[in-house]
């Protein structure tokens, strides 16, 4: 993994899942329902760090990925979040520039995100040498479409309303969010997170609008990469504007240069292999609805996957996350494939 995320082709590509643990998991079930609820896993250090080993020990993963959620850090900041059962998550939306000024300062965030760094040392003292951990954010400006919203839905519609009719209360919500993620990311290198990632799993939202990727997109991602290069430098960062146009990903290749760009599963492999893993390594872009029907589908796409980024490094993963629906069996046969 940390070979590939320095540039080089290694002979088998690393694997890792997006989601890799969670509800697919009747040892994940079992935990969560000991915490109590999702959220209570997140800040329970020793079952968040429990959930986080589970799919390292069942399939042999090549990288862990740190068990939170990119909604704590506005959590954190001030803004009541819930998890409506079978919907997902639910906040009070922030719609006035008085509630985006009283979201907290970094100090306090940090403080109120404490057991997630503990969680991170626990972590580090328990994966198996050669394991890299990876710390992780939401992009800001897929966190701010859930603040504003008060949840996920409709093409993001609240967001873009509120940056066209209330600039400057967007504008701020932007770069308390900007500024919070990278004192949040740092906590996490310190504590002892290998590899960074950076979630824009909205990004896609605003391809019709290219000022507004730049300016919601591109530019805090390109604030925050600079700032943790500067305060840790050598900590690679993978970047994952999902849904991106090809102009769109290549703007994020040029702003941030991060050391792998995470693909979905609508990527043109032709164009990827050529813009795109000459400058990074590549991760994806398997179809996560493959690991719920498995068989010989399966078999295909993961050796076509395999020879299409052949040529150069890159990181095995899906095009997004394992869904509850997914089979064990399934994931087990894929890892084989892969390390075979
Ligand atoms: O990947 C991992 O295994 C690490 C943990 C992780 C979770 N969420 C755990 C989780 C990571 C990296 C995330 C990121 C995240 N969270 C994103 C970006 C990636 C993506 O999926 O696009 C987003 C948009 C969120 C916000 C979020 N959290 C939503 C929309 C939901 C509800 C959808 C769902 O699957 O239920 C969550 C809940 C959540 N986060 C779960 C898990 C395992 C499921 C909660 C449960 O156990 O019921």
């Amino acid at each position: 993994m940390m070979r590939t995320l320095s540039g080089e082709r290694v002979a088998r590509p690393p694997i890792w899942l997006m989601r890799q643990a969670g509800r697919y998991l009747p040892e994940y079930r079992e935990t969560r329902a000991r915490a109590g609820g999702f959220l209570d896993l997140c800040y329970t250090p020793e079952l968040a760090a429990e959930v986080t080993l589970q799919p390292i020990r069942r399939f042999g993963f090549d990288a862990a990925i740190l068990f939170a959620d990119i909604l704590l850090v506005p959590q954190a900041l001030g803004r009541s979040l819930w998890f409506e059962q079978g919907e997902g998550p639910r906040f009070d939306p922030l719609t006035t520039l008085d509630e985006a000024r009283a979201l907290a300062g970094d100090e306090e965030m940090l403080e109120r995100l404490s057991p997630i760094f503990e969680t991170v040392r626990l972590l580090r003292r328990e994966l198996p040498m050669g394991t890299p951990l990876i710390g992780f954010a939401g992009a800001p400006w897929t966190v701010a479409t859930y603040v504003i919203a008060g949840r996920g839905k409709d093409e993001q519609a609240g967001a873009k309303s509120l940056r066209a009719e209330a600039p400057e209360t967007f504008a701020m919500l932007i770069d308390r969010l900007t500024s919070a993620t990278i004192a949040y990311l740092i906590a996490q290198i310190d504590a002892g997170a290998q590899v960074v990632k950076l979630f824009d799993s909205w990004a896609g939202a605003l391809n019709d609008d290219p000022e507004a990727f730049e300016k919601a997109v591109v530019a805090p991602t390109r604030r925050i990469a600079e700032a943790l290069r500067k305060a840790r430098p050598g900590v690679p960062l993978i970047a994952f504007p999902r849904g991106a146009t090809q102009a769109g990903y290549e703007k994020v290749l040029d702003a941030v240069a991060p050391e792998a760009m995470a693909l979905d599963e609508r990527t043109d492999r032709a164009w990827a292999t050529r813009r795109v893993q000459a400058r990074a390594a590549t991760q994806g872009d398997l179809d996560p609805r493959l690991l719920v029907t498995g068989g010989d589908a399966l078999k295909r796409a993961t050796e076509e996957l395999l020879e299409a980024y052949s040529g150069g490094p890159h990181i095995f993963n899906l095009g997004h996350g394992v869904t509850p629906e997914a089979d064990p069996r399934h994931v087990e046969a894929l890892v084989r494939l892969v390390k075979g």
